[in-house]
């Protein structure tokens, strides 16, 4: 084994690749829970792709054949349903694991530098799995995958100038039809799926490339010992495999049990009136995306005008790019930051998850005000982060981890 191991060592560095990421790569002693949904989201896009790969064994992309397609994985195909619903819960999940993901990386300061790079290809990633998820809804064919795309893809619309011939671009006819399901059927099986992985290699090799964060936000490597390693380091492996897997455990209890108990989720992960056959010429009374797009949907509604609702919306989304640039503190973990941050980062949650529930439910007078204000509160914490991150008073950060 050894020999052979040597062999394509010569040929192919797997040997070192191993070493470099691995087992020689250093990673903090002081990683905590918030550092499972990393490994997480690498597992769940795993049960995505094999999934997603049985699944177009028995799909058809047509207006025709799509919906009964559906159907008959659920009910003819051995263990459709397992497939599918693994791959419809896995949706939910990898937004789920993703958000926390992020939200850790608020917590600590993942983005600040170095790390400015992992960030934008995080939220290239994030960008990309929006549009994987609105591709792949249209895809049962169902009254909300229609509705749902005719919605959006009329947002297009709205852009002064070349908007109708956007909307038609995009929808490759003058409603959403047959050629709409082709090519969201092309684009959610193999070009944005291609473009994910290549992404999170990158994201991983530019985390590699500056070294892992942790929760007091310490740089590890500046502190070695006589033989080059960081005193307050680990090797990934062992170490951080073994507890990852922990976390797949726990992970895959859950994740399994609502597979198996709950896989609609009381019409949160799959839809209600996704379970009739798109029907053009009736609208459903109450249109609106799945829970994870719909802190985006409550601002696009929020605002009266059309063209500035879609602003709003693309600039909630672009806005968490420029994140790294806004943080002006000293200090990249919430242990170690002053008052004004952790008030912000708690408004700022609370106002997400606000939108993200009234997204999901019919706007009223009231809710519509709640929506407005969310908003506001939303945008707030990125605009005034400049200037609290700045002038608040930091606490003194230690030289070793805690
Ligand atoms: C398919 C989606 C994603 C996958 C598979 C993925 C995977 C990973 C993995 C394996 C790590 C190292 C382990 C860890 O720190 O948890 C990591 C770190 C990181 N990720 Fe992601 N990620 C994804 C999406 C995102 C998104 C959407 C963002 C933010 C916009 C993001 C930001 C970061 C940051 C800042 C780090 C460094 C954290 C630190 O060192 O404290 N990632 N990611």
């Amino acid at each position: 084994m050894k020999g052979l191991s040597n062999w394509i060592s010569l040929r192919f560095p797997f040997q070192r690749i191993w070493r470099t990421h691995i087992s020689e790569y250093y990673t903090p002693k002081n990683f905590n829970i918030w550092y499972f949904f990393g490994s997480l989201a690498l597992f769940v896009l795993v049960n995505q792709i094999i999934t997603g790969i049985w699944l177009t064994m028995y799909y058809t992309p047509t207006v025709a054949g799509a919906f009964d397609s559906i159907e008959y994985i659920m009910r003819d195909v051995n263990y459709g349903w397992l497939l599918r619903y693994l791959h419809s819960t896995g949706a939910s999940a990898f937004f789920l694991v993703v958000y926390l993901h992020m939200f850790r990386s608020l917590l600590y300061g993942s983005y600040k530098s170095p790390r400015e790079v992992v960030w934008i290809l995080g939220m290239l990633l994030y960008t990309a799995l929006m549009a994987e998820a609105f591709f792949g809804y249209l895809l049962p064919w169902g009254q909300m995958s229609f509705w749902g795309a005719q919605v959006i893809t009329s947002l297009f619309g709205a852009v002064p100038f070349v908007g109708k011939s956007l909307m038609l671009f995009l929808r490759g006819d003058f409603n959403v039809a047959d050629a709409t399901l082709h090519r969201f059927f092309s684009l959610h099986v193999i070009a944005v799926p291609l473009f994910l992985c290549l992404l999170v290699w990158m994201h991983i090799i530019a985390l590699h490339e500056v070294g892992s964060n942790n929760p007091d936000g310490l740089d590890i490597n500046k502190l070695k010992d006589e033989s080059g390693k960081p005193v307050d380091g680990i090797p990934f492996h062992p170490y951080y495999t073994v507890k990852n897997i922990w976390g797949l455990v726990v992970f895959l209890i859950v994740f399994l049990g609502i597979v198996f108990f709950f896989p609609t989720m009381g019409g949160y992960f799959l839809e209600h009136a996704n379970f009739l056959p798109a029907n053009p010429l009736s609208t459903p009374d109450h249109i609106a995306p799945v829970w994870y797009l719909t802190p985006f949907y409550s601002i696009l509604r929020a605002v009266p005008d059309k063209l500035m609702g879609v602003c709003a919306m693309a600039g909630s989304i672009a806005i968490l790019y420029a994140l790294p640039w806004l943080d002006r503190s000293p200090v990249r973990s919430i242990r170690y930051r002053g008052i004004f941050s952790k008030i912000a980062l708690s408004i700022f949650v609370i106002s997400f998850v606000g939108l993200g529930y009234l997204g999901t439910i019919n706007v009223t007078p009231l809710r519509q005000y709640l929506a407005q204000l969310f908003c506001v509160l939303y945008f707030a914490f990125f605009l005034l982060m400049p200037f609290y991150t700045r002038f608040e008073k930091t606490k003194p950060v230690p030289t070793r981890v805690t």
